[in-house]
C-alpha cells in the first residue's frame, strides 16, 4: 500500500493508527532518508501503542535502543550508529525483535540481514512538506495488520 501524506500531522496520524493497530508482538522497520520522517512515525506509533503523554519519546541515537513500557513492551531502535553486526548482538536486538514485544527499528539497513516477519515502512521525501509512505507485510504475520492498515486508508 502506498500513500502521500502533505504535513508532518498527517504522517503522525498514520503511526498512531499503526500503533492503535498493534495486538501482538511485531518488528516494524522504518525505511527513509534522514529527515524523512521515521521518528514522527515512531513517536506517534508509541502514543497509539499507549505510552503516556508524560513520557517523552526520543531517538536512542547513541544508546542504539529505547525501552517503554504500553499496552505491549515497546523497544525502539534507531540503528543509525551501529558499529557492526557484533554491536547488534550487545544490545541484544534478536531477543528484542522476535520477542513479546514491539520492535521498531529506523535505520534497519544496518541489519544484516532481514530474515524474519516484519512490516516495512518506507518513506521518501517528495519535497519539503510532502512524503510518500509505503507499506509492506514481508511475512505471513504481518499480513492482517497491513490489510486493516489498507481499510483505514480508504476512509482518509
Ligand atoms: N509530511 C511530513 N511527514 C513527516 N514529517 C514531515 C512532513 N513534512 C515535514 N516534515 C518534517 O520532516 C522532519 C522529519 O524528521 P524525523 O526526525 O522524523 O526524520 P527521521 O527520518 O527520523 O530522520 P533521522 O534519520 O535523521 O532520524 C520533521 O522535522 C518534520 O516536521
Ligand atoms: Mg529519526
Amino acid at each position: 500500500m502506498k500513500f502521500k501524506t502533505n504535513s508532518e500531522a498527517e504522517t503522525s496520524a498514520f503511526g498512531r493508527f499503526l500503533g492503535e493497530q498493534l495486538r501482538r508482538p511485531v518488528t516494524i522497520l522504518l525505511e527513509g532518508d534522514l529527515g524523512a520522517g521515521k521518528s514522527v512515525i515512531a513517536r506517534a506509533l508509541a502514543r497509539g501503542l499507549g505510552v503516556p503523554e508524560d513520557i517523552p519519546i526520543t531517538s536512542p541515537t547513541f544508546t542504539l535502543m529505547n525501552h517503554y513500557s504500553a499496552r505491549i513492551e515497546l523497544y525502539h531502535f534507531d540503528l543509525y550508529r551501529l558499529a557492526d553486526a557484533e554491536e547488534l548482538i550487545e544490545i541484544g536486538f534478536d531477543d528484542f525483535a522476535h520477542s513479546e514485544g514491539v520492535a521498531l527499528v529506523e535505520w534497519p539497513e544496518r541489519l544484516p540481514d532481514r530474515e524474519f516477519d516484519h512490516l516495512l515502512v518506507q518513506i521518501d521525501r517528495l519535497s519539503a512538506d510532502c512524503r510518500e509512505v509505503e507499506v509492506r507485510a514481508c511475512g505471513f504475520e504481518t499480513q492482517g495488520l497491513l490489510d486493516r492498515l489498507q481499510k483505514w486508508l480508504v476512509t482518509q
